[in-house]
């Protein structure tokens, strides 16, 4: 069977980590793409130079060339730039929209059929852009949001219980930002539901960590985002779809009137699998959760309407 290709565009902290995961999970042959001479050619063969000791076959190379991306599987977009002092949320997004233009425009060019699966912040407005660049099917893009806010509630229930985090499972949809919607009805400890394992009040602090676990590395960090947990979750989407293996993940898709939200990509639970978005869950959310829900569908509209590509 030929090994499958990836490509992952932009060799940052997630670009990098990614490549990693990919490789020693053999998930297939590994091209890291970046706009700076050296960097991805470097991390790759420093990763080469690790696969002895981890007995890992993949290639992985590094280019500033989108000809050498060519057919590839699956795409991992991780290219853009952090909020710097002076510059405005809306100046970071026209920035990274710009940025994706022409990393998409690249990309679909030298691999019209891949699967694209889009990591950049403002998450839910970079992956309605790069959709519009691509012309690609909704199925065939997605955005990085629910596997890696649901992997941090899981962490944080595993921790709280003193539980291995195999067996611990939460969901998160909405948009990747504050606003996002863990939903602790729908969370389990071996299939008990955490309700009946933890007090309201820890429920409640689990949830709130949650929606700013994103900022709580940032804190710690100083320097730039949380790039190991993220990577793994966006390994663990590719893995699905290289896989065939139809595993329900909740990620930025299109909704084309699920959830009562049309025309645009907010997190929800799909099915993914070698088509892409297979198939989006409509779970059954009451009436606080809808609220919550319709709130951040709400934030990731306006930053969508504000944009200058059209909806
Ligand atoms: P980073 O700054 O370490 O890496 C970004 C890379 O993109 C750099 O190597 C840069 O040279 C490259 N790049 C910039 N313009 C490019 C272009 N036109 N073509 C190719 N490469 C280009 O940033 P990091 O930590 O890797 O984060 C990357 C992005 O992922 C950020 O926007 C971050 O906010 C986002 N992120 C999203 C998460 C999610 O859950 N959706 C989780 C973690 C990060
Ligand atoms: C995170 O959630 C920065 O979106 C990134 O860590």
């Amino acid at each position: 069977m030929a090994r499958k290709k990836i490509t992952v565009v932009g060799a940052g902290h997630v670009g990098a980590t990614v490549a990693l995961w990919l490789a020693i999970k053999e998930l297939g042959d590994v091209v890291l793409l970046d706009i700076v001479e050296g960097v991805p050619q470097g991390k790759s063969l420093d990763l080469m130079e690790a696969a002895p000791i981890e007995e890992f076959d993949s290639n992985v190379t590094g280019t500033n060339d989108y000809k050498d991306t060519a057919v590839s599987d699956v795409v991992i977009i991780t290219a853009g730039i952090p909020r710097k002092p002076g510059m405005s949320r809306s100046d970071l997004i026209n920035t990274n929209v710009g940025i994706l233009k022409t990393v998409v425009e690249g990309i679909v060019k030298h691999s019209p059929n891949a699967i694209i699966l889009v990591v950049t912040n403002p998450l839910d407005v970079m992956v309605y852009a790069a959709w519009k660049f691509s012309n690609l099917p909704p199925n065939r893009i997605m955005g990085l949001s629910g596997a890696l806010d649901g992997s941090r509630m899981r962490s944080f229930i595993a921790m709280e219980l003193g539980v291995s985090m195999e067996d611990v499972h939460a969901m998160v949809i909405g948009g990747h930002a504050d606003e996002m919607v863990p939903l602790k009805r729908y969370a389990t400890v071996s299939g008990v539901p955490i309700t009946q394992l933890l007090s309201p009040e820890r429920i409640d602090a689990i949830m709130a960590r949650t929606k700013k676990a994103g900022g709580e590395i940032v804190g710690l960090l100083k320097t730039g985002s949380a790039y190991y947990a993220p990577s793994a979750a966006v390994a663990e989407m590719a893995e699905a779809i290289l896989k065939d293996k139809k595993r329900i993940i909740p990620c930025a898709a299109y909704c084309d009137g699920q959830y009562g939200v049309k025309g645009m990509f907010i997190g929800v639970p799909v099915m993914l699998g070698a088509n892409g978005v297979e198939k989006i869950f409509e779970i059954e959310l009451d009436a606080n959760e809808k609220k919550e829900f319709m709130g951040s569908v709400a934030a990731v509209k306006a930053l969508i309407d504000d944009l200058k590509i059209g909806r």
